[in-house]
């Protein structure tokens, strides 16, 4: 029997989001560019629902929601795009170590076109300290990029505070949700949020779709786009709109802010259950981020041995070593080396992510296999 345990990779396509898609690859396939007709009407029609549904996870307005091809993209279009309309006297970035490589790229990119890149350390738990952050914050800071959660251990960072602190300088922020959209409550008016990037493939949605929130309003954020030439998504993302992929990201929102409470909570318990069943077994296992505000799904494991050989004896486990975008690289994880790992602890650890397929039955089986495998 084969376990499913990596949800923070990637999440299976919910059927009531495939049941929404079908109808926009075979029926109502338009255009949606083109409002001379029935078809791309429609078409448009069904990308505004998903805008508001998207929206209303948020907390925000629909006409704030841009969609892109992910949460990579969103990332680049906030950063590098945003960053295009800093004014001279802001050429600060702050950012921090275990941000995801689509966040530290743009950044790297802004460095060599002369901007100040700050990049935090964390403390043993993954969380940015606020005294750090606020050493570095000045009225040169254009930008604070810091995730919501992260995808390896799963901390989930003071967006609130950080929002206030930077707000107090000027400074715009940009939080890449990708992980914590679907899991945790993510409003963008409560955390203060300016720009947020989205991904469907990780809420149960398709994958190659996602979003970027961006305020409106009085405080309205300018962006240049990076793909023009077709005045899509209100000239801030060109090229033909990917409808069914569209439906998809909004159903999936829908249904999340339908369960995300009851969700949560069971995942939790599960997450929580093994755990305890694992530190009971196996008496040397770390778990990372243990004492942090941490996802309710996502448990980061550091074993005594090799991550890839243990991993070779538990075949009918799905989990990943590190972060799935790294996976093929030989550099063992940023993420918890920057949390005080060493190469070998972090060559040694596993991320267990569960969602909304885990069943209580399964966790009794991942606790057995576990330690059969590596007691052998
Ligand atoms: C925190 C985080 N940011 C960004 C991404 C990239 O998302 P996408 O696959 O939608 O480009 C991921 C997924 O790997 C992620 O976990």
């Amino acid at each position: 029997m084969n376990i499913y345990l990596d949800y923070n990779a990637t999440t299976p396509c919910d059927p009531r989001v495939v049941h929404a898609m079908l109808p926009y690859f075979t029926e109502i396939y338009g255009n949606p560019a083109n409002g001379l007709h029935i078809l791309g009407r429609k078409a448009a029609r069904a990308i505004e629902t998903a805008r508001e549904q998207v929206a209303a996870l948020l907390g925000s307005l629909g006409g704030e929601i841009f969609f892109t091809s992910g949460a990579t993209e969103s990332n680049h279009l906030a950063i590098l795009g945003a960053s295009e309309y800093a004014p001279s006297t802001r050429r600060k970035i702050i950012t921090c170590a275990i941000e995801h490589k689509s966040v530290l790229a743009p950044c790297n990119r802004l460095r060599e076109n002369g901007f100040d890149v700050i990049i935090l350390p964390v403390d043993e738990n993954g969380l940015v300290r606020l005294t750090d952050l606020e050493n570095f914050l000045d009225e040169n800071t254009f930008l604070v990029s810091i995730q919501a959660a992260n995808n390896e251990i799963g901390t989930i960072q003071p967006i609130a505070e950080i929002t206030a602190l930077a707000h107090r300088y000027g400074a715009l922020v940009h939080t890449d949700a990708a992980q914590a959209v679907g899991k945790i409550p993510v409003n963008v008016e409560t955390l203060g949020i300016d720009l947020l990037s989205l991904s469907a493939h990780k809420l149960y949605g398709p994958k190659g779709i996602g979003a970027l929130y961006v305020r409106g309003g009085k405080r309205k954020i300018a962006l240049r786009p990076l793909l023009e030439g077709g005045g899509q998504e209100n000239g801030l993302r060109a090229g033909t709109s990917n409808v069914p992929g569209i439906v998809g990201l909004g159903a999936a929102c829908e249904i999340i802010a339908a369960e995300i409470g009851n969700e949560s909570t069971r995942i939790q318990h599960l997450r929580d259950e093994l755990e305890e069943n694992l530190l009971a077994k196996i008496p040397n296992l770390r778990i990372n981020a243990r004492f942090a505000p941490r996802l309710p799904n996502t448990s980061n494991l550091t074993f005594n041995e090799e991550a890839d050989a243990l991993l070779l004896r538990l075949p009918c486990l799905m989990m990943s070593t590190g972060s799935a975008c790294n996976t093929g690289a030989p550099e063992p994880s940023h993420v918890l080396q920057a949390i005080g790992l060493t190469r070998q602890q972090a060559s040694s650890s596993i991320r267990i992510s569960l969602g909304r397929m885990t069943k209580e039955e399964d966790i009794q089986v991942i606790t057995e296999q576990i330690f059969s495998a590596i007691s052998t």
